[in-house]
């Protein structure tokens, strides 16, 4: 097999956690690509639940991980992450987890602004995570960020980090009572660095050495496809790239190590936070995918939105992903439907479109066009053998392949490490 990435087609939250602990026994090294500790990657073995946010989901599998160089990374929450893990007895030490040296550091004011601007300034609030994601990101392409290497030498420290807490200063003076104290956040920085410091280091180095020719890479994508920053629902997206053509980018690698590429969908679609949402369900329906799917946030616990199946979205994040085939989750979440809907085109006024358009502004007046196929009405969580799935899932399973114009490789039927059925070769 080649390399893969792995990716979430729709907008978050689709099982990319799972499937990766699923798949990364095939492969050598687990590489996180962007994003930050807005993600929350859940891994069910047992009775055991894992919620991991910034570290590679391929811990749970002592698999060498690499945090690449597009991630951004709050130091205290990593280690946070860190000791959580150990508690269940997974060990992340330097010897299986390697940290870009040129990753952004995430600082806790960059959760404040992020925080102010949703709740005190904006008057058309996205949604976020309150995580900083987007202040980060934004120092970071303003050239004003820090850098893990940053922590290497404090005299540089200090004054790279007088120059952002001066700039962030002029912007809190004018809305917050709160600004933010140069010493307090120096002194924060000094008390961990010698705890950051061993992970880092040029992971593209790393990656490009003789001893990694042969290695077979497995790139963990967060957020979805729909929240990326530039071809996805704009403004309503997270700050970063998450197709999987940032990966080589992130990690300073060949774009042809990026391999294949898998797109996790679920049977339905969910969303958190605001932003455009075709096949929406705000009632009924809507309400008996949540609760079925138990459809709250991984980390901030909010209630997700629910809605059909959008294979015109789904088509979307196809072409801009360049997926080969996809893992379709959760569908045991649809066994006591009697009728399923799939959207398979848009109506925006009298026109019928194919396509999903970029505007936030059109896509706010589309209406979904549904198939409705039976439901199996069946308890499928169980099955193990694809043969035994009820044929009404299968015929649902092969709807979806054809509007899509994808294989589907993987069917996951539960939250459980062991709910998944593998139907084709991933290609
Ligand atoms: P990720 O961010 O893409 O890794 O997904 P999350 O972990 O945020 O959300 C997926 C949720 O669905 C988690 O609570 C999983 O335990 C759960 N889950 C994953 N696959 C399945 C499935 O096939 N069926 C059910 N019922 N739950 C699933
Ligand atoms: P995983 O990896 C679902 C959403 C937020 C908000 C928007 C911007 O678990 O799939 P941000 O804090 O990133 O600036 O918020 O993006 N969002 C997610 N939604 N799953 C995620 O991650 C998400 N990460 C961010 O809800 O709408
Ligand atoms: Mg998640």
């Amino acid at each position: 097999m080649k390399n893969l990435t792995i990716v979430g087609a729709q907008w978050g939250d689709e099982g990319k956690g799972k499937i990766v602990d699923h798949l990364c026994g095939k492969f050598d090294v687990v590489l996180r690509f962007q994003g930050g500790h807005n993600a929350g990657h859940t891994i069910v073995i047992k009775d055991k639940k894992f919620i991991l946010s910034i570290l590679p989901s391929g811990l749970i599998r002592n698999k060498l991980c690499v945090i690449g160089s597009s991630v951004v990374i709050d130091p205290f929450h990593f280690l946070n992450e860190i000791n959580l893990l150990k508690k269940k007895r997974i060990i992340v030490t330097k010897e299986n987890l390697r940290i870009s040296n040129n990753a952004s550091i995430l600082l806790p004011f960059h959760s404040l602004i992020d925080q102010i601007r949703e709740n005190k300034l904006s008057k058309k609030k996205i949604g976020t995570t309150g995580r900083g994601i987007g202040p980060c990101y934004e120092d970071k392409i303003a050239r004003r960020g820090l850098k893990i290497y940053d922590l290497e030498d404090i005299n540089h420290l200090k004054n790279r980090l007088k120059n952002l807490i001066n700039f962030h200063n002029i912007f809190l003076k004018s809305v917050s009572k709160k600004i933010i104290s140069f010493n307090e956040i120096l002194k924060l920085l000094v008390s961990i660095r010698k705890k950051i410091l061993p992970f880092s280091e040029d992971v593209s180095e790393l990656l490009n050495s003789k001893k990694f020719s042969n290695k077979k890479f497995l790139f963990e994508g967060a957020q979805g496809l729909m929240l990326d920053v530039d071809h996805g629902t704009f403004p309503f997206v997270t700050s970063s790239n998450t197709i999987p053509a940032s990966a080589a980018i992130s990690l300073g690698v060949k774009p042809s190590k990026i391999g294949n590429i898998l797109g996790i969908v679920k049977a339905y679609t969910t969303r958190v936070g605001e932003g455009p949402f075709p096949t929406e369900l705000r009632s009924g329906q809507g309400l008996e995918l949540a609760k079925k799917g138990n459809e709250f946030g991984s980390v901030t616990g909010r209630p997700r939105r629910c809605g059909w199946f959008d294979a015109v979205q789904c088509k979307k994040a196809i072409n801009i992903a360049g997926i080969d085939s996809l893992a379709l989750t959760k569908i045991d979440v649809l066994d006591g439907f009697k009728k399923i809907k799939i959207c398979h085109k848009y109506k925006l006024g009298k026109k019928t479109i194919n396509h999903m358009p970029n505007s936030v502004k059109t896509l706010n007046r589309i209406k979904p066009d549904y198939l409705t196929l039976d439901g199996w009405c069946q308890n499928t969580s169980s099955i193990k053998n694809k043969n035994l799935l009820p044929k009404k899932t299968k015929q649902f399973i092969k709807t979806l392949e054809k509007l899509l114009n994808v294989p589907i490789s993987i069917i996951s039927n539960g939250p459980e490490r062991n709910d998944i059925i593998n139907l084709k070769k991933i290609i």
